[in-house]
């Protein structure tokens, strides 16, 4: 099948890439031209692992371009909306600016009979306007298919998706929608991925929920860190023995300091922002406490050192992680990076690091300083903290670091060290919850 890709970020280049690999030709649209120009050689604009080889391969087959002219849609069938939906400045809507205007953008290209596919994230409500606007533009129809991939599994995550969700009109427009998603998916379909097909609001709602759901799962661990710590109790022991239990699961209740991103904070907020509109805010009003408990734990490593160490000013600090979660260099909305900036704002003289993510970080917080090398950050340093679980910090190996440090004080914000290895190598450890 002919398909375009609308966007090409994190979303939409992973997916263009993805659906060459399920057997489709795509053309992938973006008004960004360097995005566009890296891409077309095989280049990802991100750190996103398995993408750079989908991309490589898919455009050896010739069934893969980038452009930013969007006329070059012309004779796909299905049209994949992928831009971004961003919190707005200054409130806590989603800013819809370019998901407009990649419809306004795309309408004059469309046939008779194509299907436009909204992957992207947006309040509920949109998807009825946005299918108008094709409709009376157009003869084509408007179809709502949330996305669900976690960065740093985007590529996993698109190819055999956990579900599909299809938000259809009624009648024979959602009919014809239906049977062309089926097309493009036919390769999960018939591997038993689940489907739910719906409306346009509930598909909507899917998403937002989905990600309001796993951000108050992450709070409520964070939550009972807070009591833990008040306790003496052991939240890492607690999410164990409550994860035992099948209907909670132990999956996203690793307390630490907390979900960043470029999803689950601004979801959370727009959710919000939307039902209050809707005159339901009441329903969801508990989304405000969820997202104050995640952000007063991005607070809680710097009070520890302060606890340890008293005034920071003038002491080297080594943060180990800018991204906002390992195997990804994105900082939008980075819990480690925050940690980093306030150790800054505090006179301490930061040595911060992370694999992938120095370049971005640079980018937005010139003023830090980064080091290229873990042993670079370590070395003398009068604490550690360890704020993103990249694999080579979960490894570290506490003698070494030892031997590197000036004092052997270890935050771990993210509770995946092992505390009995590290404390009999004569280190003062501190997570977050546990004692
Ligand atoms: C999230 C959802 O998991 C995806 O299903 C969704 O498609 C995506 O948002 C989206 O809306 O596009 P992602 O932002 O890639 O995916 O990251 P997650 O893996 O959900 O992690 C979010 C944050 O929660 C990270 O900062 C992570 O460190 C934190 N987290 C996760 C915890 O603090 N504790 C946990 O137990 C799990």
């Amino acid at each position: 099948m002919r398909l375009s890709v609308i966007g090409c970020g994190y979303l939409g280049a992973v997916h263009a890439a993805a659906m060459v690999e399920l057997g489709h030709h795509v053309v992938g649209v973006d008004v960004d031209a360097r995005k566009i120009e890296a891409l077309s050689r095989g280049e990802a604009p991100f750190f996103e692992p398995g993408l750079p080889e989908i991309l490589t391969s898919a455009i050896a087959t010739g069934r893969l371009s980038f452009t930013t002219d969007m006329s070059q849609v012309k004779g796909a069938e299905v049209h994949f909306i992928a831009v971004g939906t961003p919190q707005k400045a200054g409130s806590n809507a989603a800013d819809l600016t370019y998901v407009d205007a990649a419809i306004d953008d795309l309408i004059p290209f469309l046939s008779d009979g194509d299907v436009v596919v909204g992957k992207s994230t947006v309040p509920v409500g949109t998807a009825a306007r946005l299918g108008h606007k094709v409709e009376s533009g157009s003869g084509a129809t408007l179809a709502w298919n949330p996305e669900f991939l976690r960065e740093g599994y985007a590529v996993k995550d698109t190819v055999a998706p956990d579900r599909l969700v299809y938000g259809l009109p009624a009648g024979p427009n959602g009919d014809r929608a239906r049977a062309a998603l089926d097309v493009v998916y036919a390769k999960a379909i018939s591997d038993g991925t689940p489907l739910v097909v719906t409306d346009y609001a509930t598909a909507e709602l899917v998403k937002v929920s989905a990600n309001a759901f796993l951000a108050t799962k992450i709070s409520f661990i964070n939550a009972m860190a807070e009591i833990a710590e008040a306790t003496g109790a052991d939240v890492t022991h607690l999410a164990d023995a409550i994860g035992f239990d099948a209907r909670i699961g132990r999956r996203f209740l690793n307390a630490g300091v907390g979900f960043g991103g470029g999803c689950l904070p601004k979801d959370i907020r727009a959710f919000r922002a939307r039902a209050e509109e809707l005159g339901v805010g009441d329903s969801i009003s508990f989304l405000k406490n969820i997202d104050e408990i995640n952000l007063r734990r991005r607070q809680k490593p710097v009070d520890i050192l302060i606890e340890e160490l008293g005034s920071l000013s003038g002491k080297k600090i080594a943060v180990l992680g800018l991204s906002f979660k390992p195997e990804s260099d994105d900082i939008r909305d980075s819990p480690a990076l925050d940690v980093a900036v306030n150790l800054h704002g505090l006179g301490a003289t930061v040595a911060a690091t992370d694999p992938e993510a120095i370049a971005n970080s640079r980018a937005k917080h010139p003023q830090l300083n980064f080091v290229s090398s873990t042993q670079e950050a370590l070395e003398g340093a009068d604490a550690v903290v360890l704020v993103t679980e990249w694999r080579e910090y979960r490894r570290l190996d506490p003698v070494a670091v030892g031997n590197l440090v000036r004092n052997k004080l270890i935050v771990d914000g993210r509770n995946v060290l092992d505390v009995d290895a590290w404390r009999a190598s004569g280190w003062i450890y501190r997570g977050l919850g546990r004692p």
